[in-house]
């Protein structure tokens, strides 16, 4: 783990509520694994928010990397007022990543809303090792989705809105069809309820993808310390940010 200030290059919308943020921050940017988090002081004074913030790698570039995040509370919209050239504290790359298979596979993703972020990440380096990609993106309306141009041209990608604005309409997981037999792996990010939701689903046809999930619970420090982010597993008390956020899915749900 790096601690840096970087350097704040650009600070965009992505979709509606959402914006992506690229920073300049060599060490935080360096060695990071698909899936890992970093986290960003989302203060000029590191007091008020106290904590840090968790973020998924939304893309890494040498040395600098991408979140996109949700303008949700407090530190997000203090950082979403943020602009070219501002400093911020980082610190990171924390956690454990996905593990992508060595064996060429089909691999599909599911992302429910901002849970989408670490997966084009991922999605381009499956790729660039040799894999075939679906990308399934579940969010409320049209205006809540990713563009498709933010994806590698290789990877089909789906998506899905609960009101229908973008068809098909309902929850990601109400149309994997067709792909969950496809897919020789599942990896997902997103709420609780679409884990859950999930793991009804692939349960049906004898959990053979071994699916990972991305957790996301709240994290004050990102690295062990505060015990703020423990988790009931199947094996007992698990630390998101220690233990995670890559979880079996069939371990937590
Ligand atoms: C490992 C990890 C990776 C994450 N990756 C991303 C990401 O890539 N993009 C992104 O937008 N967010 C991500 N999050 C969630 C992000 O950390 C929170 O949205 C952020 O902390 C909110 O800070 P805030 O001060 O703006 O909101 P606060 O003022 O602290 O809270 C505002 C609202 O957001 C809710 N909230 C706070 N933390 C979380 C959380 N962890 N998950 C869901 N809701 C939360 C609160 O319950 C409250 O309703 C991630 C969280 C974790 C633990
Ligand atoms: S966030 Fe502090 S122990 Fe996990």
């Amino acid at each position: 783990m790096n601690i840096e200030t970087a350097t704040l290059l650009s600070n965009e919308p992505a979709y509606e509520g959402a914006r992506i943020a690229w920073l300049h921050a060599p060490g935080v940017s360096a060695n990071v694994q698909p899936g890992q988090f970093v986290m960003v002081h989302c203060s000029h004074d590191g007091l008020d928010p106290m904590f840090a913030r968790a973020f998924s790698y939304y893309r890494v570039d040498g040395d600098r990397f991408a979140i996109l995040y949700n303008v949700v509370g407090k530190g997000t919209g203090w950082l979403a007022e943020r602009g070219r050239g501002d400093q911020v504290r980082v610190y990171g790359p924390l956690g454990n990543g996905l593990r992508l298979p060595d064996q060429a596979g089909n691999l599909l993703l599911i992302g429910g809303g901002v849970g989408i972020a670490p997966l084009v990440d991922t999605a381009e380096r499956a790729i660039a090792a040799g894999h075939q990609v679906v990308a399934m993106m579940g969010a409320r309306t049209a205006a809540h989705l990713l563009p498709a141009s933010a994806w590698p041209k290789e990877v089909e990608y789906v998506v899905v809105t609960e009101d229908g604005s973008a068809r098909p309409k309902g929850f990601v997981t109400e149309h994997l069809g067709q792909y969950q037999e496809w897919a020789s792996r599942v990896y997902a990010c997103g709420p609780s309820a679409m884990f859950e939701s999930l793991a009804n689903v692939l349960r049906q046809n004898g959990r053979r993808q071994r699916p990972e999930i991305l957790m996301e619970e709240n994290m004050p420090c990102g690295w062990g310390m505060c015990y703020g982010c423990a988790i009931f597993t199947k094996h007992g008390v698990r630390l998101c940010c220690k233990d995670g956020p890559r979880f079996n899915l069939f371990d937590v749900f």
